[in-house]
């Protein structure tokens, strides 16, 4: 007996001392090419970057994915320790997390039908259906323009959706994924805006700076060594 209990103790500390440390980064997989579904996997540009991140600060990355509108209370609560999710940095948004340094600078495009030439701005929105998904940053900027009929989504392809069914005139979408959408969507095009620039960054819980430090630096070192533009080739090329 008393080797049984030897056993299993000498196990549980090499358990516990060899253990890789997890953090658990919640993501909301509908925003290719940045995370989405592939063959029942979460794959995408940001998926890649945080396994980078991981290996660089050496702990196990494991994905949780989750409605883009649950990320930051699941972060809050700590359900999670981080989101990777092509998410901007916003005044509201910092004022319950904080944010690593910025790895991607974006902005809001309009995506419209092919034929549609009276859409050519946001102020040129008024009176028109638009799309949104509920809760992006496009989502906040239609809001400011008044006489917008805004019809809000769940996620970027449920607007492409409806969009490409004539349910709506145009939506408002970040412009690398409406790049990647409308070209599985015959049929559709974008208005570029000089809308203000976006900066997605990793969220952390408030006061974690010793884990914010260690995301800048390796996000740092995953740039000097190349391994960036690596995988921009791949995911945006
Ligand atoms: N950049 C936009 C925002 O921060 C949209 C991000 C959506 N990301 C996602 N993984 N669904 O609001």
């Amino acid at each position: 007996m008393k080797k049984i209990v030897g056993v299993f103790l000498f196990v549980l500390m090499g358990t516990i001392l060899f253990a890789k440390e997890v953090l658990y980064v919640g993501t909301n997989a509908e925003f290719a090419p940045f995370e989405y579904m592939e063959n029942g996997e979460i794959v995408g540009f940001d998926i890649e970057l945080i396994n980078k991140v991981g290996e660089k600060i050496g702990k196990e990355i494991k994905i949780k994915n989750i409605a883009f509108d649950g990320l930051l209370p699941a972060l809050q609560t700590d359900k999670i320790d981080l989101i990777i999710a092509g998410m901007t940095v916003t005044k509201e948004r910092e004022q319950f997390v904080d944010f690593s340094n910025d790895y991607f600078i974006a902005n809001q495009v309009i995506i419209v039908p092919e034929n549609e030439s009276s859409i050519t701005d946001v102020d040129s929105l008024k009176g028109k259906k638009v799309g949104v998904v509920l809760g992006y940053t496009g989502d906040l900027m239609v809001s400011k323009v008044e006489g917008v009929d805004k019809v809000q989504y769940n996620s970027a392809p449920a607007s492409i959706m409806a969009l490409a069914g004539g349910k709506i005139d145009a939506m408002i979408l970040d412009s690398a994924p409406a790049q990647s959408y409308i070209a599985k969507n015959k049929g559709l095009k974008i208005v570029e805006l000089d809308s203000e620039v976006e900066k997605y960054a990793i969220a952390v819980g408030k006061d974690k700076k010793e884990l914010v430090e260690q995301i800048n630096k390796a996000l740092e070192e995953i740039k000097t060594e190349g391994i960036y533009d690596e995988l921009i080739i791949k995911y945006f090329k």
